[in-house]
């Protein structure tokens, strides 16, 4: 359906306000494929591929997510929530990529006044880095065309706008038409883009999410903006593996790559306490040892009990809530019922069911499990426990943490025996209970 003028309702759908307004490109500029190549019909065979040379910015996490750097003219949307730290990261990257490349850092938000304060905290006042202050799309691609920079930051696509269309900055028309214009120059020039996206309140109304299938890689930041560590994860990578995990922490002077993330999400009681498991969880490709916490409360007063699951699926514990009714014997329908998990992680693959159960079940019975205990395992509708992916990885993980017990599925069985390290298998509900009783 298109029409030539603005109107509230849809003259096809009868639907309101679900028109959107798009620029009208030539015929022949229209179709162009965004990554700016001559089409031809060629062998897949006759193809070169070879590794991508990478350009690397030696921030070790933040290269880890990229999966090992940036590629040439490859576009990056890195997402996250105002003030977690988006501008200082890419500041950061820029400063990092300055020497021996020609970087620009267009910033629409702030003024170059405050992109030299905060580069005076993070101490790269004199990092090689230039800087434009400007949000007219036409004009930043002159700018481009003059300066020619390898590396570019846009901060942030949500204040650009372009003349061909009449809507307000930040619209879904005006996001989406900057990002597929710079996005198209980039790959013509050879020009590493980085844009930066807000993730808007209302949930995906003109945040990055309309723009994910446009650029080569999403990342996005995650976790509690009240501590100090900063998640990124990258959810779509064109030229590495999704899912990819960097752990950061936010300092006096910027982000820094935290070290040995595996440990960070445990909280290391002082004693043993009940409702707590810690399980490996695999991050892309890294092992991550993460504590679950849980709580199951007798609810007092006649009210309603409560559900509540933060950083795992709430159908996912109700699911476990009745499988542990029906094959523990675990009466939670008068009781509330809280699952967390440390850090500000958010777990949403199977392996985690094993670890949520055994949390709650040491809640309800009030008896903490041991101190030397890790988990992992999906559990099954039947009360089976099934396998999960990289069992080995996971194991060797918890050992180099210094884990002296592990519960596993029978059918992640290492086929060799580990030193320091007590395997238990279990091959149903009955199997992983009893471990947390201690028989
Ligand atoms: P910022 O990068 O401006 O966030 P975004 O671009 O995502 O909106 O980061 C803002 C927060 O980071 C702000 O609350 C202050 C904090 N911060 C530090 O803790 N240390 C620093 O060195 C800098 C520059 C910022
Ligand atoms: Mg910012």
């Amino acid at each position: 359906m298109q029409v030539s003028k603005w109107q509230g309702q849809c003259p096809e759908c009868r639907a309101w306000n679900t028109l959107i307004e798009t620029a009208v490109m030539p015929i022949s500029r229209r179709f162009d494929n965004l990554s700016g190549a001559h089409s031809e019909v060629r062998a897949l065979n006759s193809i070169e591929t070879g590794e991508q040379p990478r350009i690397v910015t030696g921030m070790k996490e933040f290269d880890h997510v990229l999966g090992g750097g940036f590629v040439s003219s490859e576009v990056v949307l890195l997402g996250g929530d105002p003030g977690i730290g988006k501008s200082t990261l890419l500041l950061q990257v820029v400063a990092a990529l300055g020497a021996g490349r020609q970087t620009l850092y267009i910033t629409g938000e702030e003024s170059a006044e405050q992109i030299a304060l905060r580069a005076q905290r993070l101490g790269l006042i004199n990092a090689p880095v230039t800087l434009l202050a400007e949000v007219r799309l036409e004009t930043i691609l002159a700018a481009l065309e003059k300066n020619k920079p390898e590396i570019v930051v846009i901060d942030s696509i949500q204040t650009m706008y372009t003349e061909t269309l009449t809507s307000a900055p930040g619209s879904v028309s005006q996001v989406r038409e900057c990002a597929a214009r710079f996005t198209r120059f980039a790959k013509e020039r050879n020009i590493v883009l980085m844009l930066i996206g807000h993730v808007t309140k209302e949930g995906a109304i003109a945040g990055p999410r309309v723009l994910e299938h446009i650029v080569d890689a999403v990342l996005y930041f995650e976790g509690d903006m009240h501590s100090n560590h900063r998640l990124i994860r990258a959810v779509k990578n064109r030229f590495g593996a999704a899912n990819e995990l960097g752990v950061f922490g936010m300092t006096e002077s910027g982000l820094k790559g935290v070290n040995n993330p595996s440990a960070l999400f445990l909280s290391r009681h002082a004693q043993p306490v009940p409702g707590t498991a810690v399980m490996v969880t695999l991050e892309g490709s890294r092992p991550l040892l993460v504590e679950i916490q849980a709580l199951v409360d007798p609810v007092v007063g006649g009210l309603p009990p409560r559900r509540l699951a933060v950083g795992v699926d709430a159908q996912r514990l109700a699911l476990l809530l009745a499988l542990l009714h029906r094959h523990g014997n675990v009466q939670v329908g008068g009781s509330d019922v809280f699952v967390n998990v440390v850090g500000g992680m958010k777990i949403d693959e199977p392996a985690a069911d094993l670890a949520i159960l055994l949390s709650l079940y040491s809640s309800f019975i009030n008896k903490a499990l041991d101190r030397q205990l890790v988990v992992f395992g999906e559990v099954g509708l039947a009360g089976e426990i099934r396998p999960v992916q990289r069992g080995q990885e996971r194991i060797r993980e918890a050992a180099k943490l210094g884990f002296k017990k592990i519960v596993i599925p029978k059918l992640n069985k290492p086929k060799q025996a580990l030193d320091n390290m007590e395997i238990i298998t279990v091959d149903r509900i009955e199997d992983a209970l009893a471990v947390a009783q201690g028989r």
